[in-house]
């Protein structure tokens, strides 16, 4: 597939924009700095070193150590607020108001459609089934998926893997087949926000034999910086290049950019991989302790950073939890988990007080 053909699917109004052409964008070299109309003077507040000017738009050192950390080159990643931003920025690049649609399989994460609304972007849902496998409860059917997309003026499809709210990986092959079936009519997206948990190969690796797939990472999750706002795509340059000319003009604020790259570094990122493998065995442990409570229908498996837990009455055990100060998602508006509550994965002593409040609910219902 050819830089042409990715640059198709975008909409014809934006393929030659080159967007605000920022005071740091045009400025290069230079000693004294009158461009911007910026202060002159840091401001005198604790950490305010460099705050009075404004930031690189993409700034290169965090770029570069994020391509190397995702298995990417520099010209293939945006920075943005969060993963939030670049599910937004897509959306507005490739869809016309009013004309094209987004594909994706619902129960999922509530951003895509969000951002689809927002564009006036008609929304194409193909639901996950049910299936007996108590391995893996929740299936997405590749081939309606495909007929789907070219069934309709589709130019993005998200596939979140692990996808949130059910918390299971997509199978390779499926991402693959979804792929292979809509190069040249969509961009394919893989959600990865949850990817450091799970334990197959990220979908970056498929990269190389589809141009048209693009996957989502983000800090916010095992990288613990929810609060910096940083995420990423992984996708073609000539997206990238097209993303970077309609985003804000400095999106990425400078303490946040100096808290990634400080958390990139080898003793911080060897304190994540500690606390993922905490993560990952707390999320088995209250798993397992779960499935025995009474009450509790099941705890779906999870390659993520949550555990979905079917049970008889959600909403008494959701009031139960708040009264005592630990605060669940009610997730039981979604399709097929009109039973279930989700639990993020925290401390062992938060995971403890989420085990109690089912096992007292139980106490209390004998
Ligand atoms: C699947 C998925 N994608 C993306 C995001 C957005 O994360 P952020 O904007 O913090 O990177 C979330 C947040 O919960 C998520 O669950």
């Amino acid at each position: 597939m050819s830089a042409n053909d990715l640059l198709a699917l975008v909409r014809p109004d934006l393929r030659g924009f080159g967007g605000y052409s920022s005071a740091r964008k045009e400025a290069s070299g230079g000693r004294v700095f009158l461009n911007a109309n910026e202060s002159p003077w840091a401001p005198a507040i604790e950490g305010g070193e460099g705050l009075n000017r404004y930031p690189e738009p993409q700034p290169e050192a965090l770029v570069e150590r994020l391509a190397v950390l995702y298995g990417a080159q520099p010209d293939e990643l945006l920075v943005g607020r969060g993963s939030d931003e670049p599910i937004d920025l897509l959306v507005r690049a490739l869809c016309r108001a009013g004309e094209d649609a987004v594909l994706i399989c619902p129960p999922t994460f509530g951003m895509y459609s969000v951002a689809a609304r927002v564009q006036n972007a008609a929304l194409v849902e193909v639901p996950l089934r049910a299936t007996q496998d108590p391995a893996r409860p929740f299936a997405l059917d590749a081939d309606a998926v495909i007929a789907a997309a070219l069934g309709n003026p589709v130019k993005l499809v998200f596939l979140c893997s692990p996808n949130n709210p059910t918390g299971q990986a997509l199978p390779v092959a499926t991402i693959e087949r979804i792929a292979d079936a809509l190069a040249g009519r969509a961009i394919v997206v893989v959600d990865e926000a949850y990817g450091e948990f799970m334990r197959q190969p990220s979908a970056v690796g498929l990269r190389a034999r589809f141009p048209h797939l693009a996957v989502l990472r983000t800090l916010s999750k095992a990288h613990a910086l929810a609060g910096a706002r940083i995420g990423s795509l992984i996708a073609a340059p000539e997206l990238i290049r097209v993303l970077r000319a309609i985003m804000a003009p400095y999106p990425i604020s400078a303490p946040c950019a100096r808290a990634a790259l400080a958390a990139l570094e080898p003793t911080a990122l060897a304190q994540t991989q500690v606390h993922i493998a905490q993560l990952i065995a707390e999320r088995e442990a209250l798993r397992s302790a779960l499935e025995h409570v009474p009450g509790v229908l099941g705890v779906y498996p999870s390659d993520a950073n949550f555990l979905v837990v079917r049970c008889i009455e959600p909403a008494v055990i959701y009031r139960r939890a708040l009264a005592a100060g630990v605060v669940l998602r009610d997730v039981s508006r979604y399709p097929l988990l009109g039973d279930s509550l989700r639990i993020s994965i925290g401390t062992p002593a938060d995971n403890a007080a989420a085990l109690a409040i089912f096992t007292n609910a139980a106490e209390a219902a004998a």
